[in-house]
């Protein structure tokens, strides 16, 4: 089954076209992080606007790239939800059309559940393909999930975030170092200079699977103010170790706690290469982890997500509409 996925929830306009859910043919990108990264941020209604330009042009580079008409294709696949409303609309209105015009079937996606099937991707042997049950730990811009997957679309959320994402901590603490936007590469690239890091507090809330980021936010900014940070290298450092000790940490107990059978990685933070390293270098178990590429939004995600869910027979109608806070579970 070749599906074709899109992907605009929020900065990125992408376009890929994925067969059975594993071999892409193609994976289009448009990042508009340049565009963005002179407000500190993503600016909705320019992201929209972005949208609006890319996607004819990245849908057309997906297609070609993957030698495919549209009688080739099997189905769409779309996020529909969570991020922001006026990108969604860009996306999902242009794969209703595409179906509507071509008469595929079309499936919504959750952008969460794209980021956990980027872990099927690439994956043309079934005995590499992720085995459940599972553990997943999804850690992106908007969100930092752990949570339980026991078959294809069976989510059970094991803990969150109360308050910052880690990608969220991440920008923010490059704001404070003045390292600019986005803040995950910046605070890697810097961190590979530091020599002592910078002794930063962690927030465990024992006896829960739930995260907090926003205290080790906080202490750096007291440190910076203060004039107590010998290098932004060590306090880059610092922090990109605060963050890992505890995501790699919970996830681990987690996981042997539900004896579960491996731990997959998900989200743009896992293309941290020191949280790549720790969490497979201590885990008992197999950790799979998508290439860099994918961790950060793209649409072949998408396009895997969707080939599980329209198999699984999930399809919408052409009423799909976005849901700006789509939740997983
Ligand atoms: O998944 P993603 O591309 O978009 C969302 O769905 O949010 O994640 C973006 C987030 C940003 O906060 C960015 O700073 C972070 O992922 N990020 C990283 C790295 N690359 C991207 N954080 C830490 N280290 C990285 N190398
Ligand atoms: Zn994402």
């Amino acid at each position: 089954m070749k599906i074709l996925g899109i992907e605009t929830s929020c900065d990125e306009t992408a376009a890929a076209v994925v067969v059975d859910g594993a071999r892409i043919l193609s994976n289009q990108i448009a990042s508009q992080v340049e565009i963005h990264a002179r407000y500190g941020g993503v600016v909705p209604e320019v992201a929209s606007r972005q949208h609006i330009l890319a996607i004819i042009p990245i849908l057309k580079q997906a297609m070609a790239e993957a030698k495919a008409s549209w009688s080739d294709l099997d189905g769409i696949a779309v996020t529909m939800g969570p991020g922001l409303a006026g990108s969604l609309l860009i996306g999902v209105n242009v794969a209703k059309t595409i179906a509507l015009a071509h008469g595929l079937p079309i499936t919504g996606v959750n952008h969460l559940e794209g980021h956990i099937y980027a872990n099927w991707l690439s994956n043309d042997n079934p005995d590499s393909a992720p085995r459940f049950p599972l553990v997943c730990l999804i850690v992106s811009g908007g969100h930092s999930d752990l949570v339980l997957m026991r078959g294809h679309g069976d989510y059970l959320l094991l803990g969150r975030t109360r308050d910052d994402a880690a990608g969220e901590a991440f920008d923010k603490a490059a704001r404070i170092l003045g390292l600019g936007y986005p803040g995950g590469p910046a605070i890697e690239r810097a961190a590979r200079s530091g020599i002592a890091p910078t002794q930063l507090p962690r927030a465990w809330l024992k006896g829960t699977n739930d995260f907090s980021f926003s205290g080790v936010k906080t202490a750096l900014l007291r440190l910076v103010e203060e004039g107590r940070v010998s290098t932004v290298a060590d306090a880059a450092l610092g922090f990109q170790e605060a963050v890992v000790d505890v995501l790699v940490s919970k996830t681990l107990a987690v996981a042997k706690e539900l004896r579960v059978k491996q731990i997959l990685l998900a989200g743009g933070v896992a293309s941290n290469r020191l949280l790549r390293e720790r969490l497979v270098d201590n885990s008992p178990i197999t950790v799979l982890v998508p290439e860099p590429i994918l961790c950060t939004d793209n649409a072949a995600m998408v396009a895997a997500c969707g080939y599980f869910r329209l198999k699984a027979g999930k399809v919408d109608s052409l009423n799909l509409d976005v849901v700006p806070s789509l939740k997983l579970a």
